[in-house]
Formats: structure tokens, sequence, C-alpha cells
């Protein structure tokens, strides 16, 4: 059986007063639209078609759905008729219909709906939609029955007090059997408060012929949160970052307070690992076993070890090796690589430099374009000066190297293994393995 599902987008979103289109805003670091298609695909279905409008079709692709263009947004009948209009016809097909501003819709329900369209004994439904108890007010289509039997949807806007004070709503998701629904969209009429083609019609248009309708409940009323204006927004990201901190938490992560602890979808994070406030841990992060992140530490495209402690930091783009420990304040960026067993201490900024095991730079330095060795340590105020005005330059440090306090190294420039920089140095020639220079300029020192 073919299940397709169509993703209704195309709506103006102007309750988010913005010039980005309201599917594209983003909570805990991907678009809304990407919940959805997520959900979709975990559920089983594939093929997705989005509905899209001018502004928000270029970026569906990217996004790995397809889509159709809503040239006038004239209601969300209208854009289900475009949707099967343009896509293929597939006889005994089953289409899934799903909000693109519904970011919290656990793939479940996606699932159940799937199967909802089975006759169990009677006659199949010709459509299942997803029903929900809601607090009172709500803006969400009332469902009115006759008896235990679903009789329409009627929306806020056209809807009679009596009406109004029904707490069973329609969620806005739907599964479809395929040539039905082909007919049903023809029928829609736009005699209503909002003079638009709704969806929600469909209800009558079957029950009038004698079909089913099949009501499956949602359960818990956030799943179904839709998102209209920035307030919705903060409350799905709020709700998303708890459910992130508490999938970690289950896989035998500490988080110690998981309102100021910001996540994202496609982490990974080791057991054992405690998480302190304050922390943001983003960009397909992966983070090993037993180490200690924050508090206020910020994580982003991080690759980081077992047992490591950064405190009050920012890793960017960067690899933090075993066993080492960072911060506080301290700032790794720009494909920065740490081998491990490192120390890298406050007001230290490493950029695309790499570390091997076990060298150190445990108060202020910046470290740009350099290697330094094994087991080298790196004294206060030292300053990699890779940088002339055009161009960036190397340094290279090899092991076991002892760089004085305030030493400042002229890239290019190259210092051997076990050699010495005496405190205030500025090393404008390389230095030779062994070699002890001091002064500025530098020049070799006596042999002891
Ligand atoms: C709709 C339902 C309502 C339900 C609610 C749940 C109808 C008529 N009403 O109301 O019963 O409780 O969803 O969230 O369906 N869209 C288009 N093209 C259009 C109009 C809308 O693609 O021409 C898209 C929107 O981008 C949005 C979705 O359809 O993603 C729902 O549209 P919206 O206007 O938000 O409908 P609601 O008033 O929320
Ligand atoms: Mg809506």
């Amino acid at each position: 059986m073919t299940i397709r599902a169509i993703v209704l987008a195309a709506g103006k979103g102007t309750r988010m007063k913005s010039s980005t289109p309201k599917v594209l805003h983003e909570l805990c670091g991907r678009p809304m639209l990407w919940y959805t298609l997520r959900a979709l695909r975990e559920a089983g279905i594939d093929d997705v078609i989005v509905v899209t409008n001018d502004e928000l079709d270029p970026h569906v692709a990217a996004l790995g759905a397809r889509s159709v263009i809503q040239r006038e947004q004239l209601g969300t009948g209208h854009a289900v008729k475009v949707a099967v209009e343009q896509i293929e016809r597939v006889a005994g097909g089953r289409i899934i219909v799903a909000c693109g501003d519904m970011p919290l819709v656990p793939p479940e329900i996606f699932r159940t709906m799937v199967g909802s369209l089975e006759g169990d004994g009677a006659a199949a439904p010709a459509m299942a939609l997803v029903t929900v108890k809601m607090p009172l007010p709500s803006n969400f289509g009332r469902i009115v029955r006759s008896g235990n039997d679903i009789e329409r949807i009627v929306e806020v806007r056209d809807a009679t007090p009596d009406e109004l004070a029904l707490d069973e709503m329609n969620a806005g998701i739907y599964a479809f059997d395929e040539a039905e629904l082909r007919d049903a969209v023809l029928a829609l009429r736009n005699e209503n408060a909002q003079s638009e083609y709704y969806l929600t019609d469909t209800v009558e248009h079957f029950v009038r012929g004698g079909k089913r309708v099949r009501p499956v409940p949602a359960g818990d009323h956030l799943h179904v949160l839709g998102v209209n204006d920035r307030v919705e927004l903060a409350l799905a990201r709020r709700e998303m970052n708890a459910r992130l901190c508490a999938r970690h938490m289950r896989d035998g992560v500490t988080i110690v307070d998981p309102a100021t602890t910001y996540l994202e979808p496609e982490l990974s994070i080791g057991r054992d690992t405690v998480i302190y406030p304050n922390t943001t841990i983003s960009l397909l992060s992966e983070i090993g076993e037993r180490c200690t992140i924050g508090p206020n530490a910020r994580l982003s495209a991080a690759k980081i070890g077992d047992g490591v402690t950064i405190r009050e930091s920012v890793i960017v783009e960067s690899e933090i090796g075993s066993e080492s420990t960072v911060g506080p304040f301290a700032h790794v960026r720009g494909h920065a690589v740490l081998d491990g067993e490192n120390r890298v201490g406050n007001f230290v900024e490493i950029k695309n430099s790499h570390y091997a095991k076990g060298a150190k730079s445990a108060h202020l330095a910046y470290l740009g374009d350099a290697e330094i060795g094994e087991e080298s340590n790196i004294g206060a105020g030292t300053i990699t000066c890779n940088y002339d005005g055009k161009n960036k330059h190397r340094t290279t440090i090899g092991k076991n190297v002892m760089i004085g306090s305030n030493t400042s190294i002229v890239a290019p420039r190259t210092i051997g293994d076990d050699a010495l920089t005496g405190a205030g140095s500025v090393v404008t020639k390389d230095v030779a393995p062994g070699e002890r220079v001091a002064g500025n300029p530098a020049k070799p020192l006596p042999k002891k």
C-alpha cells in the first residue's frame, strides 16, 4: 500500500510578525518543519509533499521533501486540493495530512494514523482524524458529535456559544483513503466566516455520504501544540528541549537543571557525563563518558573524549581529547584538535591548532595556527603572532618545550624539542632543539 503525506505549510503565519516563513523558525537548532518531516520519516512515511508558498518553497528540498506551491492561500481544503491534483494517482493509496507548524507531534501519532483506516470488521473508514481534549479557550476547531459518532467539525469563527463550550478538538492531523479524499476536496465550498475552503468540511461530506470517520485521541495536548506566534514558539521550544534532556537522562547522563540546559536533536552524550546549568550543546556535538560540562559552557560542533572537564568555556568546531581540562573562560575554535590529557586554563584562546598529548596552556594565551608537541608547556601571556596583516602563518613547537611567560612567537617559526624561551622573549628566529633563548629579539643563552 502506498502511504504518502501532505504537510500544510503555505499559510502566511502573519502572527509571527516576521520576514521568515513561519515553519522555518527555529527551535532547538532545527527549523520547525524539520521536526514534522522527521516524525513522518520515523513513522515509515518517506514520500512527503509539503504545500508551500513562494517564499518557503526554495527551502524545502534541503529538508528532504518535495513541494507543491499554493499560490493563493484559500484555506486548508484548497491546499490539499492543490497537492492531490499535482501528485500521481495511486489506487488504494492512503494520504496522511499534517501541519508544518506542529513540531511536537511524536512519530507514534503518525504511525497510529497509518493503521487507522483498517476496517476492523466494519466498513473501512474514509477518514481518520486526531482528536484532543484541550483547556478552554482554544482556537482549535470543535468536534461536534451526534451520539458517539463524529458529525462535523466547526471552526471557532463559525461556532455557536454551545459549540465553543465543547472541549474535544480537531488537532489538524488526518488520514484519508486517497480516492475518497480526491472526491471530497472537489466538493468543498467556502461559505463560512473566513470565506476559505476548510479541509475540516470533508468530515461532514463523508458522514452525509454514509462513510465512516474514525477519531484517534492524541493523549497529551502538548503533542499537538500548534505554533502561531512567538509565545507558542517558546512553549514548543521548552517542551522539545525538555524531551531532548529527558532522553539523554534516561540514557545515563546527569543534567543538573534541564530548564537551563539547551540541547538539540542528533547529539551524542556518553554515560555518567554531568551537565551543569546554563550550558548549550549544538550542531551534532559528540561528548564522551564521565565528562563534566558547564556551568556556562557552549559547545557547538564539538567532539569531546571521555573524562573531560569543560567549565565556563566555549568550544566551537573543535576536538578535545580524553582526560583533558578546559576552562574556566577558555575559547577553543576553528578546527582546533587537542589529543588528550591537555590542560587549557583561564583566558586561553586556541584557534586552528593541534595540541599533542599532555600539552598545556594554563593561563591567558593565544595559540593560533600552531602545532604544540607532547608535554610542552605554554606559559602565561604567550602569543603566537600568526597574522602579518596579510597572511596567517604557522608556529611549530616541539615536544617537552618550555615557553616562558609573556613570550611572543612571530610566525612562521619552529621551536625544536626540549627548547626553552625565557620570560618576555620575542622569538623572531627559529629555535633549535634543546636551545634556550631569551630577550627581545630572543637570542640564544649560553649553554649550561
Ligand atoms: C486548522 C483547522 C482546525 C484545527 C487546527 C489545528 C481548518 C479549517 N481548521 O485551523 O480545525 O483545530 O488547524 O491546528 O483546517 N495552510 C495552507 N494553506 C492555506 C491555509 C493554511 O497551507 O491556504 C496551512 C498553514 O500553513 C498551517 C495549516 O495549514 O500549517 C493550518 O492552517 P491554519 O490557518 O493555521 O488553520 P487553523 O486556523 O489553525
Ligand atoms: Mg494553525
